[in-house]
């Protein structure tokens, strides 16, 4: 059966690169290359460059609120010879306040928890696979794992089925695609599929499946010791249960 290469269409990838061809410049050293926080002032050199990057067209006040300094996002630039060469753009939120398509990520017992949404992330096409954008996503994680944000139990994005570089950058820094999103995207006037990755942090994890469930008890079983322990809180939180429905019950009926 011929491969079939879900992510390349005519020998170009969807960020408008193609494979050999490209001119790059191999930065001597990232030591060179300074992270500080969008201002004001970055507000057009953000544009022009969000503009290149993304196919998505951006309303003026998201560029307002990225380079504001209302420490509403974490809007990050890399800066080499006073010029902006990459950016990465996320804010965090209360997992409560999901759009539906995005619910499903955490565990239940995790849902009065935060989640950190990736916005942007994009690097001046020159300056690729310099490690520009590993830079920039290990500050934001770096942040979003010191102790004041403990609640934050995910890293989440949304990328094109097509954009190859991502999706490969992404699943190199450990995100698991966790969604597929058909038509998520409406791209001058066409619907496109998208991907939802995912990579917890902070003790984060998905809704457990069935077979994580057998995994768990098959685990504490070949640990030996642990599992009578736990089948004996598990038994008492069941007659805990059952014991308050009765009392509920008997409430009701009085
Ligand atoms: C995706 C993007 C941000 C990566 O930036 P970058 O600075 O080139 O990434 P890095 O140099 O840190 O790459 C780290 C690793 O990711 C993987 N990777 C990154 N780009 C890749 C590509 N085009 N092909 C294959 N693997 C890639 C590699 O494993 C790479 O390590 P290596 O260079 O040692 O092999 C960049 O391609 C980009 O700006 N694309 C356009 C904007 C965009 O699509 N952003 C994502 C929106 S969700």
């Amino acid at each position: 059966m011929a491969d079939i290469n879900w992510y390349q269409t005519n020998g170009k990838y969807s960020d408008g690169s193609s494979a050999k061809n490209e001119k790059t410049i191999s930065l001597y050293s990232l030591a060179d290359v300074q992270l500080r926080f969008l201002c004001p002032d970055d507000l057009e050199e953000v544009r022009a460059l969000c503009q290149e990057w993304f196919p998505i067209e951006y309303p003026f006040y998201w560029y307002e609120q990225i380079t504001s300094s209302n420490g509403k996002f974490y809007s990050l630039a890399a800066v080499y010879k006073q010029q902006i060469i990459g950016l990465i753009v996320a804010k965090i939120k209360p997992y409560v306040h999901l759009n539906e398509e995005d619910r499903g990520i955490l565990a239940k017992s995790l849902s009065d928890c935060d989640v950190a949404y990736i916005l942007s992330l994009g690097v001046l096409k020159e300056y690729r696979r310099n490690g520009i954008a590993s830079l920039l996503l290990d500050s934001l994680l770096n942040h979003l794992v010191t102790p004041e944000r403990r609640k934050v139990k995910a890293v989440f994005l949304h990328v094109l089925t097509t954009n190859s570089a991502a999706i490969m950058f992404y699943e190199q820094k450990k995100f698991r695609l966790h969604f597929f999103l058909p038509y998520y995207y409406s791209i001058k006037g066409k619907c496109k599929d998208g991907f939802m990755y995912v990579l917890y942090i902070n003790g984060g994890h998905p809704p457990w499946t069935i077979y994580d469930y057998i995994k768990f008890v098959c685990s504490k079983m070949v640990n030996g010791v642990g599992i009578f322990p736990w089948m004996v809180y598990q038994l008492n939180r069941a007659l805990h249960w059952v014991w308050k429905e009765q009392k509920r019950d008997e409430h009701n009926n009085h």
